[in-house]
């Protein structure tokens, strides 16, 4: 319902575009994080557990070396033993070869995951997209989709591995390290570990400002994509307008908005590290007093003290990270959030086949009473009745914006009416798959679209799997193969993106034997010959009157001499059919008609 889908699409519009502030607190993360695993980590257990191991040698290795460092006190400098000094040098280079190997396995693992993860969240989002109504594009840009697309799958990818990295590498590290302490020595470790407790306390304060930043950034971010992409695509308006300072100072302005977000965001980020800095001084020095006073006062060997420094610094740094990992986590969770939240789009258009298949016998298309809007208490149709009997061709007249190419998405299920039923051969058509109707139907839109590729691949889509033969085919029908073959490259020529480097009235032709080569018993055409000089009118105008022979033809013109000799001719008026009948019944009415066409010519 478009009236339904306009509100929806309202208020998705503030759940996935809009910041909001302190929405996720720590509960939703943990429910997202899940979400994400069970989504997405669950399959690529085997190489988690993989990482895991690696992980965990990483962290042994790590341990070992510092554990080390009391005989390498002890025995070297004390005791003095040579055969200890290659026996600890060997033992090193062992180590760092060991860590050097599980370092290069989890990195490269965790990778390969995130890209694995990386590409399905993107084939899953633009499967949602096609998925969804017109409504829903009508009131976005496109530059949108663009922009969330990448960053969301990149988040997602991002967020499992640095779970699993400060999980696995630098947990594990820093618990091995804590049980050397301990084990070396533990009234000292309780030093050490006092200071714990606020670091953990300032960290956590940092995160809701960490998320809201980031989302703020990318909506920035996303306006950015918007203006580029605009003002490239209407580069020829912005410099026949001399748009170019109004653009530049929009763009400054939205530039500088990116930049001060991520500067606040990097000063978030940032702060973590005075307080840890100044804990991890403060956990130092008061294990250098104790420690010291125990090796000066108490006689011990300065092995335990030196492994037990060694430690401590050597669990600094995972420590630092798994303290700031909450801030790296909030920035890539937002991306997860608006994954979610467009995965959560409602999806009109979701597979129908289950429905039975439409099946044209004759294509009589009935309009009874139909009413539309595309925003409430804006009402485009207002109980249109109309008949297109099979095989023939009926005209639609009225004035711009009167509704016209409305009857033609209406009929295409591109919107759903308030009110009313539309049927081809008695058979309602929203109670037929969608696929099924729309390939009963060949449409040439008022606003031609051609897909970045050549020429030939451009006509085929009309029908994938078309052969050369039947392409030109098509092409010669739309009075199109002239001017191919007089391109060098022929059917082979590149159109550019959306065809620009096709003329208007080129496009419109190629676009029309797109429609040709779809062979469908319905034929719908919007202003299809409206870019056309008068000469390649009448002549595409003479092979759509041999196409539309015996299809049900549904046709839109202001051009008035094009339509003069359709079957019938529908004037639409606010959003009724006003009159119908042949050009000349109608003239001789001297009703609506009759004023547009001696309007039109003079
Ligand atoms: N996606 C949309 N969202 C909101 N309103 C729309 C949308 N598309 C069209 N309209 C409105 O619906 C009305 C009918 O549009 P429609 O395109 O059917 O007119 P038309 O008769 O084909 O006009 P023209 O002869 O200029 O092509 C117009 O007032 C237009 O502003
Ligand atoms: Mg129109």
């Amino acid at each position: 319902m478009p009236v339904g889908t306009r509100g929806r699409a309202r208020d998705a519009e503030q759940d996935v575009a809009k910041p909001q502030i302190g929405s996720l607190l720590t509960d939703e993360t943990f429910g997202l994080v899940r979400r994400l695993v069970v989504d997405h980590g669950r399959s690529h257990w085997k190489g988690y557990a993989f990482a895991f191991l690696c992980m965990a040698l990483i962290a042994a290795t790590t341990a070992l070396a510092a554990w080390l460092m009391r005989d390498v006190i002890d025995r070297v400098f004390l005791e003095k033993s040579k055969s200890a000094i290659f026996a600890l040098s060997g033992a090193v280079v062992a180590i760092y070869v060991v860590k050097g190997a599980a370092t290069f396995g989890q990195q490269v693992t965790l990778s390969r995951i995130a890209n694995a993860i990386v590409a399905s969240v993107q084939s899953k989002i633009f499967d949602h997209l096609l998925k969804l109504n017109l409504g829903f594009f009508s009131e976005r840009h496109t530059s949108e989709f663009v922009a969330r697309q990448s960053y969301i799958a990149t988040s997602c990818g991002a967020v499992l591995n640095i779970i699993v990295t400060s999980f696995g590498r630098d947990l594990l590290t820093v618990v091995g390290l804590v049980v050397v302490m301990v084990v070396q020595n533990p009234t000292m470790s309780l030093v050490a570990f006092l200071v714990m407790p606020g670091a953990v306390l300032g960290v956590q304060k940092l995160v809701r400002r960490a998320k809201t930043i980031m989302r703020a950034g990318f909506h920035e971010g996303m306006v950015v994509v918007e203006i580029t992409q605009e003002t490239v695509q209407g580069m020829k308006v912005v410099k026949a307008f001399g748009l170019e300072d109004l653009q530049r100072a929009r763009m400054a302005e939205t530039i500088e908005r990116v930049r001060r977000a991520a500067d606040k965001f990097a000063m978030v980020g940032a702060r973590t590290a005075p307080l840890m800095e100044t804990l991890g001084g403060v956990a130092v020095a008061g294990v250098i007093l104790y420690g010291g006073w125990r090796v000066v006062a108490a006689g011990e060997t300065p092995g335990v003290f030196m492994s037990f420094i060694t430690a401590l610094l050597l669990a600094y740094d995972p420590a630092k990270r798994l303290a700031r990992v909450h801030v790296d986590l909030a920035g890539n969770l937002v991306g997860v959030q608006m994954m979610y939240d467009f995965l959560a789009q409602p999806a009109p258009e979701a597979d129908d086949d289950t429905a039975p298949a439409l099946k044209v016998e004759a294509g009589r298309i009935v309009f009874d009473d139909v009413a539309f809007a595309y925003r409430p208490d804006e009402p485009v149709l207002r109980g249109l009745s109309l008949v297109a009997e099979a095989g023939s061709t009926t005209a639609l007249v009225g004035r711009s914006g009167g509704g016209k190419s409305t009857v033609l998405s209406l009929l295409l299920r591109f919107w759903e009416p308030t009110s009313g039923r539309i049927a081809v051969d008695g058979v309602e058509i929203r109670d037929v798959s969608r696929r099924s109707l729309r390939a009963a139907i060949a449409y040439v839109g008022q606003d031609v679209f051609l897909f970045k590729g050549t020429v030939a691949e451009n006509i085929a889509f009309g029908r994938p799997g078309a052969t050369r033969a039947e392409i030109e085919a098509a092409a010669k029908a739309a009075h199109a193969h002239d001017f191919v073959t007089a391109f060098p490259d022929g059917y082979d020529t590149e159109v550019g993106e959306n065809g620009t480097q096709l003329s208007g009235g080129q496009r419109q032709r190629l676009a029309i034997a797109r429609a040709i080569l779809k062979d469908a018993p319905i034929l719908l055409l919007d202003e299809a010959t409206a870019a056309l000089d008068t000469e390649s009118e009448r002549a595409i105008q003479q092979a759509l009157d041999h196409l539309s022979r015996g299809r049900t033809t549904l046709v839109i013109a202001h051009r008035l001499q094009t339509i003069e000799a359709a079957d019938a001719i529908c004037v639409i008026e606010e959003g009724r059919v006003a009159e119908r009948g042949t050009h000349a019944e109608l003239l001789a009415m001297g009703g609506r008609y009759a004023a547009l066409h001696s309007a039109h010519f003079g």
